[in-house]
C-alpha cells in the first residue's frame, strides 16, 4: 500500500502531527464555535492529521439523513494509520504497546515495527482463514497483546471485528455471534480474576451451539492454568500456529463510510444494540482527541484502565494512542486486590505514564481501601499530568478526594459507546477550562447539546431534562446499528426530531456547564458497566416459581448501582426465599454473566403497577434509595406501595 505518498496535504508526512488549527491552538470557545459555524473546515483540516489513500471530497455526506456519513470519497486504512506510518517515519523502535499482566507479575514492550509485523502477519492468517474485506470476526479475549494484534489485524483487512467482553456468559457471546455472523472468533484458553481462572473455552462451545454455528472457525490464544485446553476442541486452531504458515498482508483501502467496528452495548430491551462505527470519522476524530482533549503526542504514554470489550478500550486502549504514535498500556488487573491499591501507582512509575484514564468506581475502590494513599508514597508518579474519568457520574467526593491526594487535575469527561468519544470533556490540550465538581465540563466541538423537556422544548440553566444532541452527530459517532437502521432511527432519533437522544438526563449550570445525572431508560450503571434492567427481568422471568418481576438499580458505595431483583411468586410455589434467591442469583450470573454482579433478589407480594400495567420502577428505587417520592395518580393499587416500603427500605 503507498498511503505514505498520498498524505494529505498539511500533514507531516508519517508523524500524524496535526496542523495547528486541528490540534486546537486557540480558545476552547473559538474552537467550538468554528466547529459548528465552518463544520467542512474544521473537520477537513482535522482530517489532515490522518493518512488517506484518496483524500475526502467534503467532511459531510448528508445525502440520506438522518443517516449521516463523514468524509465522503476518502479512502484509508485504519491500521496503517495506527501502526505502519509511524515505523515509515523512522519510529519503529518506539515503543507501541506495553502489555503490563498484575495477575501474572509479567510486562512486555512492543515496538512499533514488532507490533507492525505482527499485526501484518495475524492479518495473512486470518486471510488464508478466508476472512477479507466486510467480513466479521468477533473477538472474545482478555486483556492480552492478541487482543490488540486481532483488532488490528481485522482493521488492516477491512474487515469488522466485534470484541465481546469476556465478563459476558456464553448466551450474551451467542446473542452477538448470531447477529454479527462472524466468518471467524478468536478467542484465548480465558481470563485471569483475581479469585479465580474464567474458562473461555467452554463458553464458546456452548455459545456457537446456541447461535446454531457449531463449526464456525476458532482461533485460540493458548495460556498455561487453564483446565480446558486446545487440543479438547478438534478442528480449532492454534493462535500461533495461524500465525506461522501466514503471508504478511498489506493494509487494505476501504472507504471512510466502511464499518470498522461493531460494539454491542445494551439497549432497553434484553436484546443488545450493535453501535456500528466507521473508518474514517472514527480515525479523524480520535486523533483530534489525542491531541486537544487529552494533550497527548507522539512518545507520550497513555494509559487507560478498562477493557478492550468496552468502547473506553476500543478508542483510548488501541485506536487512539496508536494514531496518535503515542504509547499505550494495556493493564491485566484490577485496581485492588492485584496485589493491592498501589497497583495503579505502580504501573504508572513503571511506564511513566502521562495521562491515565480510568472508572470513578476504581477510584472509589482504591479510596475504599487506601483512604489516604499510603501507597503512594512507595513509588514515583511524577510523569502522571492528568487523571481521566468516564464510565458513570465521576461523584464530586471521589473528585476532590482524588484530585488533593495526587495533586493534579481530575478531568470528568462524558460519553457513550454509541458516540465513541467525549460528548463533553476539558480540552486542556486547548485550553485547560476550570473544573467544577460534579461536571463533565462543556460540549466538544461538533456537540450542538440542548437540554429538552419531554415535548421537546428546550430548557433553561439550572432545569433538568432529556440531553439530546442535534444533528448532524460529530465524525466517529455511530453511522447505525448493525444492518438495523430502522433501530437505529426508532432508538435515537425519534423521541425529538432533528435530534439524537442520549438518553441521559442533567442540566446546564449559568456557565454552559453540563452536569449528567442518570439515564432516563431501564439502563443502569454497575461499576461503570451498561447494563439493561430489561434483560435481567427476561432471565428472572424464566425461574418456574417466578410469575412476575423487576430489576431496580440501587445506589451503591463502591459500583455506583447494583442490580436488585424483586419477584412475584407463582400462585402455589413454595421454594423457600433464600433458596430462591441463591438460584435467581445463579441463573443471572450464568445467563447473563458475572458481570451484571447481580446478589440479591427479594420476594413481594406485589410489583406497583399504574392502571395501564407499567411497573412503578422509578418510585420503587426512589423508595429504596431514600429519596423523595411521589405515588403516580395513575397507580392500580396504592396499598401496594404501603406493603413494599418497608420492605425496600430494610430488605435492600
Ligand atoms: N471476565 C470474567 N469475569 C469478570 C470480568 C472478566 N473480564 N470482569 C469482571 N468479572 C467478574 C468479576 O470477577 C466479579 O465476579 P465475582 O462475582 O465472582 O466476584 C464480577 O464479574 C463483578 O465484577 P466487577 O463489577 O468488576 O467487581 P469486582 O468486585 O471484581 O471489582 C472494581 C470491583 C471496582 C475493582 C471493578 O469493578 C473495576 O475495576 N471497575 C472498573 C470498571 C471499568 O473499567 N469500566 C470500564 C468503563 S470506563
Ligand atoms: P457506555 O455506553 O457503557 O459507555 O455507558 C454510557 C453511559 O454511562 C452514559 O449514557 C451515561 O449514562 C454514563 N456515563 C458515562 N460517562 C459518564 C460521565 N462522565 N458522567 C455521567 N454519566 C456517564
Amino acid at each position: 500500500m503507498t498511503q505514505g505518498t498520498t498524505q494529505g496535504a498539511g500533514t507531516t508526512p508519517g508523524t500524524g502531527e496535526q496542523p495547528a488549527a486541528a490540534r486546537g491552538t486557540g480558545t476552547y470557545e473559538g474552537l467550538y464555535r468554528r466547529s459548528l459555524e465552518d463544520r467542512e473546515g474544521f473537520w477537513l483540516e482535522a482530517a489532515e492529521s490522518i493518512a488517506w489513500t484518496t483524500r475526502p471530497t467534503a467532511a459531510l455526506d448528508a445525502g440520506e439523513r438522518p443517516l449521516y456519513r463523514w468524509f465522503p470519497g476518502g479512502e484509508l486504512n485504519t491500521c496503517y494509520n495506527a501502526l505502519d506510518r509511524h515505523v515509515e517515519a523512522g519510529r519503529g523502535a518506539d515503543a507501541a504497546l506495553v502489555y503490563d499482566s498484575a495477575v501474572l507479575g509479567t510486562q512486555r514492550v512492543y515496538t512499533y515495527a514488532e507490533l507492525t509485523d505482527l499485526v501484518a502477519q495475524f492479518a495473512g492468517a486470518l486471510r488464508s482463514q478466508g476472512v477479507g474485506k466486510g467480513d466479521r470476526v468477533v473477538l472474545y479475549l482478555p486483556m492480552i497483546p492478541e487482543a490488540v494484534i486481532s483488532m488490528l489485524a481485522c482493521a488492516r483487512l477491512g474487515a469488522v471485528h466485534s470484541v465481546v467482553f469476556g465478563g459476558f456468559a456464553p448466551r450474551e457471546l451467542a446473542a452477538r455471534i448470531a447477529d454479527a455472523r462472524p466468518k471467524l472468533i478468536v478467542t484465548a484458553s480465558g481470563g485471569i480474576e483475581p479469585n479465580r481462572r474464567v474458562e473461555y473455552l467452554p463458553a464458546v462451545e456452548e455459545a456457537l451451539e446456541v447461535a446454531g454455528v457449531p463449526d464456525l472457525p476458532v482461533v485460540v490464544v493458548p495460556r498455561e492454568g487453564f483446565g480446558h485446553v486446545l487440543a479438547d476442541y478438534p478442528g480449532w486452531l492454534g493462535f500461533d500456529e495461524a500465525l506461522a504458515g501466514a503471508d504478511p498482508v498489506a493494509p487494505v483501502p476501504v472507504a471512510a463510510s466502511d464499518p470498522l467496528y461493531i460494539l454491542y452495548t445494551s439497549g432497553t430491551t434484553g436484546t443488545p444494540k450493535g453501535v456500528q462505527r466507521d473508518n474514517g470519522g472514527h480515525a479523524v476524530a480520535l486523533s483530534w482527541t489525542m491531541r486537544s482533549l487529552y494533550g497527548v503526542g507522539p512518545g507520550e504514554v497513555m494509559w487507560t484502565a478498562s477493557d478492550v470489550g468496552w468502547v473506553v478500550g476500543h478508542s483510548y486502549i488501541v485506536y487512539g494512542p496508536l494514531l496518535a504514535g503515542a504509547t499505550t498500556v494495556l493493564y491485566e488487573g484490577k485496581p485492588v486486590g492485584t496485589p493491592d491499591a498501589g497497583a495503579f501507582w505502580r504501573v504508572v512509575q513503571d511506564h511513566r505514564v502521562k495521562v491515565l484514564f480510568t472508572a470513578p468506581t476504581a477510584l472509589r475502590a482504591i479510596r475504599r481501601a487506601d483512604p489516604e494513599l499510603g501507597l503512594l508514597t512507595g513509588y514515583d508518579v511524577s510523569s502522571l499530568v492528568r487523571l481521566y474519568a468516564a464510565g458513570e457520574r465521576l461523584d464530586p467526593e471521589t473528585y476532590r478526594w482524588a484530585g488533593e491526594k495526587l495533586g493534579i487535575p481530575v478531568v470528568d469527561h462524558w460519553w457513550q459507546t454509541e458516540t465513541g468519544w467525549a460528548i463533553c470533556g476539558n480540552p486542556a490540550g486547548v485550553e485547560e477550562l476550570p473544573l467544577k465538581a460534579g461536571s463533565p465540563s462543556l460540549p466538544m466541538p461538533g456537540y450542538e447539546l440542548e437540554i429538552l423537556d419531554g415535548a421537546g422544548a428546550p430548557l433553561g440553566p439550572g432545569e433538568e431534562g432529556n440531553i439530546a444532541l442535534r444533528l448532524p452527530l460529530p465524525p466517529g459517532t455511530l453511522t447505525t446499528l448493525w444492518h438495523n437502521d430502522e433501530r437505529f432511527v426508532a432508538s435515537y432519533l425519534s423521541a425529538f426530531p432533528g435530534f439524537y437522544a442520549t438518553g441521559d438526563s442533567g442540566y446546564r449550570d449559568p456557565d454552559g456547564y453540563v452536569y449528567v445525572m442518570g439515564r432516563t431508560d431501564d439502563i443502569i450503571n454497575v461499576a461503570g458497566h451498561r447494563l439493561s434492567t430489561g434483560a435481567i427481568e427476561a432471565v428472572l422471568a424464566r425461574h418456574p416459581a417466578v410469575a412476575e418481576c423487576a430489576v431496580i438499580g440501587l445506589k451503591d458505595q463502591l459500583k455506583g448501582q447494583r442490580a436488585v431483583g424483586f419477584v412475584v411468586l407463582k400462585a402455589g410455589a413454595s421454594v423457600p426465599e433464600d433458596q430462591l434467591a441463591a438460584e435467581l442469583v445463579a441463573l443471572v450470573r450464568r445467563e447473563v454473566g458475572p458481570v451484571a454482579d447481580f446478589k440479591q433478589a427479594v420476594v413481594v407480594d406485589a410489583l406497583p403497577k399504574t392502571r395501564s400495567g407499567k411497573i412503578l420502577r422509578k418510585t420503587m428505587r426512589q423508595i429504596a434509595d431514600g429519596e423523595d417520592y411521589a405515588v403516580p395518580s395513575t397507580i392500580e393499587d396504592a396499598t401496594v406501595i404501603d406493603r413494599l416500603v418497608p420492605v425496600l427500605t430494610q430488605r435492600t
